[in-house]
């Protein structure tokens, strides 16, 4: 919508993150000229008054509330308290001070597909949100954030708070974060293979059977979603933003290994974590309602994932031996 953005002040709260940092960029393409990006070191937002103190200070006619603690299965394994906790705080806090602060035009709330049950007939519909647990090891993240989802109905309800609730399936992309403990399965991946190569190594051992199956948004992608939804899409109900395309983890780890040239074995890790059974997104809502069509097919993403780890290991390596 041409000229949404114009004279109006921006907060994109983890915009510095990886979602973060692709969401700004497209919000100066669609016109925002004024967005602000508060970092953790300045404003706590588990912490009330951090939250408080960016209203205050930031002034925004429109809020983008991405902070999160987020991670892979093994850091959601590790973390469970950390992550219900953290994440609930967060939002706890940026919802309740956007009805004290009263000027706030729109809040857009980015969730998760981890909320869903861990049995969701495929392709999850968000009438299903509520039909069941979700898988158990993503379950303390999903439910923090889902239980946002209901303050945020309440308070337009009460209070009359304009907000949107947008649930992004598993992101991948440039900027992802590469850490073996913390990240997500894609660049986990691409990681190993790619050491794996330069190292010779005979076999990458990969956690799970590699029977489960996932669905994959470029994070470019995720991004125009989201400010296509900010700017056509007033609904209290959540939207999903995928692709509606389903894969195997053994079909994307064979992709990977290909695309990365590594000529050596996968050795499956059964006694690791599978998590979610099957993962992937109905997309009619979002199409219907703000007109988004995930755009970049996942070869053509993964492969500028893996070239711009590369760049960036390559860099590191350079700089380590100035
Ligand atoms: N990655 C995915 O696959 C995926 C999929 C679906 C939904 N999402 C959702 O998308 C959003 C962004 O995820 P991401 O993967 O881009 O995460 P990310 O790269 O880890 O970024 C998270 C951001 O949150 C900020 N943050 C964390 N704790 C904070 C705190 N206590 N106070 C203030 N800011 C804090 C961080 O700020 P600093 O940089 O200042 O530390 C960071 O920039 C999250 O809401 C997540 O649930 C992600």
């Amino acid at each position: 919508m041409p000229g949404f953005f114009t004279g109006k002040k921006v907060v994109v709260t983890g915009g510095a993150g990886f979602l973060g940092s692709f969401l700004v960029e497209k919000l100066r393409e669609h016109g925002a000229e004024d967005v602000v990006v508060p970092r953790r070191r300045d404003y706590d937002l588990t912490r009330r008054e951090a939250a408080a103190r960016l209203y205050a200070e930031a002034g925004p006619d429109i809020l983008f509330h991405l902070a999160a603690t987020v991670g892979g299965i093994g850091a959601n394994r590790a973390n469970p308290g950390r992550f219900f906790y953290e994440n609930m705080a967060m939002g706890l806090h940026i919802i309740d001070e956007a009805r004290r602060y009263g000027r706030l035009q729109k809040l857009i709330v980015v969730g998760t597909t981890c909320s869903y049950p861990k049995y969701t007939p495929t392709p999850f519909r968000t009438a299903d949100l509520w039909n069941g647990y979700p898988e158990e090891t993503n379950a303390p993240y999903g439910i923090a954030k889902k239980a946002l989802l209901v303050m945020a109905q309440g308070y337009r309800e009460q209070y009359g708070l304009k907000s949107i609730y947008l649930i992004p399936a598993n992101l991948y992309g440039p900027r992802d974060s590469f850490d073996l403990e913390m990240g997500h399965v894609i660049p986990a991946l691409i990681r190993k293979f790619l050491e794996a190569k330069e190292t010779g190594a005979a076999s990458v051992t990969v956690w799970g059977s590699g029977e489960v199956s996932r669905e994959f948004l470029y994070v470019e992608d995720a991004a125009e979603g989201i400010v296509l939804a900010a700017e056509r899409y007033d609904g209290p109900e959540p939207v999903n933003l995928g692709t509606g395309e389903e894969i195997r983890i053994s079909e994307l780890v064979q992709e990977i290994r290909a695309l990365v040239g590594y000529q050596g074995q996968v050795v499956w890790d059964r006694a690791q974590p599978d998590g979610q059974p099957r993962r992937c997104l109905s997309t009619e809502c979002a199409e219907r309602a703000f007109g988004f069509r995930a755009a970049t097919d996942l070869r053509v993403g993964l492969l500028r994932t893996i070239e711009w780890y590369g760049i960036q290991t390559a860099q590191a390596q350079a700089s380590s031996l100035r």
